[in-house]
């Protein structure tokens, strides 16, 4: 790294700090990453580097001190109103250093060496691109299944695990420890993960970006039921446990294969670092013939007792490391950049590149996300560009050769106003993006708002872009309640439109009016309230009427929901625009509040009325949540309508009494979670 100033090192860090915890959320929580792995590690490399030069402005909760975080929210019920169990892991759960140069493959062997006058052997594995697991087994049996988590504690996907079928319930052969751990990776093979994605096309749902967002989104699914068909596979290639009677990590994983669980058969001892580097090598090239995704070669110290001598960082083991395989990338001009407006009125630089063959396919645009993104990559106009696919759709531009700058190349100026409609551009503070306020006057904003409100998981009405264009440039429509007014006689001067579609269309919109309320909220697009989010605001409010009511405060108080969300939702209800649009699709028909079984899970429940007293490993609204979700009915008091008592810890007395005298079955949380499946 060249030469840095005080005050541009510690401007810097921060912006980098900033920049790595955003991407870490995207990553582990929303399983939508929007850079790709090799920038991020880009990015994290530089950060770890000027934390060393500059250690008084590297702060105790950097990005480089911990790991990312999967989980959601730590107290708040998700959207169905289920949450996972969180559980303390008993060894922390670390990640692994990485590389992408042979010489620091080179330096991680001479630091063992220095450690050990002993001789010393690798295993070398693949790394599979999935999302991490934790497995307990206690004699013999699965105890629970975790995920990372923030390292110390992750979420209990054990009823989600079930439902992989390489994963044994019971262990198999003999001599087992009485309890261990093992750890591996949850992934969606290739093929898997393509039928997935031409399901979700199918019923108009986003497809998963690559087959690790596919993997860790089924692993959190809320109806364990759906996993079955995800075709999940498992590998399992770390064990732990107290004692464990073995010398070498490839006995203890060989152990683990005799036991009937999933291991690698990939995986190959290693009697120097040059043969670990030759097994780079050969996986560099063959991994593309694999099955499944790999984004490296992990190499092991094998010898137990040395792994326990050299211990660990905050982060990861110092006798693991993973050398990363850079993934495709070429190098263009870039010609120009376009400030591309969306629906909720985001503008997205897009840059526009003289076309170059990419792994199959020639890439013309590359998306650069946001102004911060510009500034980090330090971008001209007529910069020479790397492009990358890594498994993402669409491709990005992850660095800039800044020696083939020409002379004449341009900062690029990030527009002030819309491009669009000239309006004057803002940006939020803590918000990465630049937005045009006009959004009822925008008329991209306008088209992408309606265009939205049809689309599949909104209001799923038979019109696609081309119709909504035609309508709003006749001026026929301009806001959602606009459809309901339609009549077959504009229809008609459409282009192309005969009786037939204008029927069928009419017909589509008079149907729909029934769809549940959840997705009219979605539908009406209120800037950051996605698809879960409107169910959960659905859910919590019931209807309209109470949502439009609530303060920012009452809409604080769920934790699923920031200031962003609050503001935006106060903000759309405040305003004139969108209280008219909500009160016309109220007169056109539209459902303003959930019917009484929207949110279903299940029916096991079914007329039962369940009253719980205590604490459980879940918020009580969580539990009041998930019993309704199948289909119960709660109740605060005992009586002879009670079907059951579920007692948590520290439950009442008084109820348990109650119950007992009206012979009422009192059943705790295991047994409820057997109940309801
Ligand atoms: S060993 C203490 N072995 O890669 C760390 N990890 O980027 C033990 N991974 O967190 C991990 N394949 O989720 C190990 N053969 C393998 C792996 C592997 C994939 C994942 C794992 C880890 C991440 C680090």
């Amino acid at each position: 790294m060249g030469k840095i100033s005080k005050s541009a090192a510690k401007e810097r860090i921060a912006l980098l700090e900033k920049e790595l915890e955003r991407h870490n959320h995207n990553y582990y929580v929303d399983n939508a990453p929007t850079i790709s792995d090799f920038e991020f590690d880009l990015l994290m490399n530089e950060l770890q580097t000027l934390e060393k030069m500059f250690p008084q402005f590297a702060s105790a909760n950097s990005p480089t001190q911990h790991v990312g975080s999967d989980l959601a929210s730590p107290s708040a019920p998700t959207a169905s109103g289920f949450e996972f169990r969180q559980v303390a892991h008993r060894y922390p759960m670390l990640s692994l250093g990485n590389t992408y140069s042979r010489e620091e493959m080179a330096d991680f062997d001479s630091r063992i060496r220095k450690a050990t006058d002993k001789p010393y052997t690798f295993s070398c594995e693949l790394k599979f691109d999935g999302t991490a697991i934790c497995l307990t087994y206690r004699d013999g049996k699965l105890l629970h299944a975790l995920t990372r988590g923030d390292g110390a504690k992750g979420d209990d996907v054990s009823r989600n695990v079930v439902n992989i079928k390489s994963i044994p319930q019971v262990l198999s052969g003999s001599g087992w420890p009485h309890e261990f751990e093992i750890r591996g990776e949850i992934y969606m093979p290739f093929e898997a993960f393509e039928r997935l994605n031409a399901q979700r096309a199918e019923a108009g749902e986003e497809p998963f970006a690559n087959p690790r967002n596919a993997a860790s989104g089924s692993l959190k699914l809320q109806d364990p039921s759906q996993m079955k068909s995800r075709g999940l596979d498992c590998v399992l290639y770390h064990m732990l446990g107290e004692d464990l009677p073995f010398n070498t990590h490839i006995e203890a994983i060989e152990a683990a294969a005799s036991w009937g669980l999933p291991t690698s058969s990939f995986s190959r001892r290693a009697e120097s670092i040059e043969e670990a580097l030759a097994y780079i090598e050969k996986w560099d090239g063959e991994r593309k013939n694999l099955p499944f995704a790999t984004d490296g070669i992990v190499i092991k110290v094998n010898e137990l007792a040395l792994q326990r001598q050299l211990g660990m960082t905050a982060k990861s083991p110092r006798w693991a490391t993973a050398y990363k395989f850079r993934p495709e990338q070429a190098l263009t001009p870039l010609l120009s950049i376009d400030y591309q407006v969306g629906r909720t009125g985001a503008v997205t630089p897009v840059a526009n590149l003289e076309p170059v063959h990419l792994s199959g396919t020639v890439v013309k645009r590359a998306s650069l996300h946001n102004l911060d993104q510009m500034m980090l990559l330090d971008i001209h106009v007529g910069d020479f560009v790397y492009v990358e696919k890594g498994g993402e759709i669409i491709p990005k531009i992850t660095g800039v050769e800044a020696s083939k700058r020409p002379a004449d190349a341009k900062i690029p100026k990030f527009p002030d106003f819309c491009p669009d409609c000239g309006t004057a551009l803002v940006r939020d503070e803590d918000e990465a993006r630049h937005y045009c306020p006009n959004s009822f006057g925008c008329p991209t904003q306008i088209k992408g708002r309606l265009i939205h409100f049809c689309s599949r998981k909104a209001m799923d009405i038979l019109a696609g872009d081309a119709t909504v264009d035609q309508l709003y440039e006749k001026g026929f429509v301009t806001s959602p309640p606009d459809f309901y007014s339609l009549t077959k006689e504009q229809l008609l001067t459409l282009e192309g439109w005969q009786d037939k579609s204008a029927d069928n269309f009419l017909s589509s919109l008079e149907e729909r009016k029934s769809v549940p309320f959840e997705r009219v909220l979605y539908a009406i697009g209120i800037r950051h309230v996605g698809e879960q989010t409107a169910r959960m605001l659905a859910r919590h409010f019931g209807s309209m009427e109470s949502l439009q009511a609530a303060s920012k405060e009452d809409l604080l108080q769920l934790s699923d929901i920031g200031d962003a969300v609050a503001d935006s939702i106060v903000s759309y209800f405040s305003g004139e625009a969108g209280r008219t649009i909500v009160s016309r699709l109220r007169e056109a028909g539209l459902q303003m509040e959930c019917s009484a079984d929207e949110g279903r899970v299940s029916d096991r429940l079914e007329g039962a009325t369940i009253v719980i007293s205590g604490n459980f490993s879940i918020s009580r609204e969580a539990m009041k949540s998930l019993i309704e979700a199948h289909g119960g009915k709660n109740s605060g008091s005992v009586s002879g309508k009670t079907t059951y008592l579920l007692a948590g810890e520290k439950s009442g007395p008084e109820k348990m009494k109650k119950a007992e005298k009206l012979g009422i079955k009192v059943i705790d949380e295991d047994e409820f979670y057997k109940l309801i499946g």
